[in-house]
């Protein structure tokens, strides 16, 4: 399907220079969203995956439907301060800012086979740091799945060695 025409661009947002894209009016399209979910989980299923796990609060829109649909579990990694109980964290920068992300100690058994969904890989940070606590936790990266790729920003540097899907592309 051709997803790109779902995708509003929104110029200037949220500051000067960036072209938001935003998913939003792809996913109210039901059909539309279903098809995405649907290529991602048919992606997944010979991967064996034990739990998906995305950052918020986009990768929950695209990880939580993908969890359901191959009856696993869902993992999410939040913003400091946001799990309530112990967790480990790691600093990463994105297209815009710097923070820091977390998970909790016990959301991953070591050996376990994780996909990792998003809606969008633009730098890679986000997706970068989301290895790394997975990884740290004993997690094997299985996949990386995202909606949309600005191929511009290089992400995919930051995932050499990584199985990854996209299904949409920005250069
Ligand atoms: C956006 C997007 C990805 C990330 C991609 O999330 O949903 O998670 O940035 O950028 P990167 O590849 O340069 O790291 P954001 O941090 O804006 O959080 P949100 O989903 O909560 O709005």
């Amino acid at each position: 399907m051709d997803y790109k025409k779902y995708i509003t661009v929104v110029p200037d947002w949220p500051e000067k220079g960036i072209r938001f894209k935003d998913i939003t009016t792809l996913m109210d399209k039901g059909d539309v969203f279903k098809s995405a979910i649907d290529e991602i989980v048919e992606y997944a299923k010979e991967k064996e995956i034990d739990i998906v796990v995305g950052p918020e609060a986009r990768g929950f829109i695209v990880g939580c439907p993908v969890a359901y649909a191959l009856e696993v579990g869902f993992a999410p990694v939040r913003k400091d301060g946001k799990l309530p109980r112990e967790v480990i964290k790691v600093d990463y920068g994105l297209e815009y800012g710097k923070d820091i992300l977390t998970m909790h100690k016990d959301a991953i058994k070591p050996g376990q086979r994780v996909l990792i969904t998003d809606d969008l890989l633009a730098t890679g940070g986000t997706i970068e740091a989301t290895i790394q606590l997975v990884e740290e936790l004993g997690g094997v990266v299985a996949g990386c799945a995202f909606l949309i790729e600005l191929s511009y920003l290089n992400g995919r540097e930051k995932l050499k060695g990584y199985d990854v899907l996209t299904l949409m592309q920005y250069d």
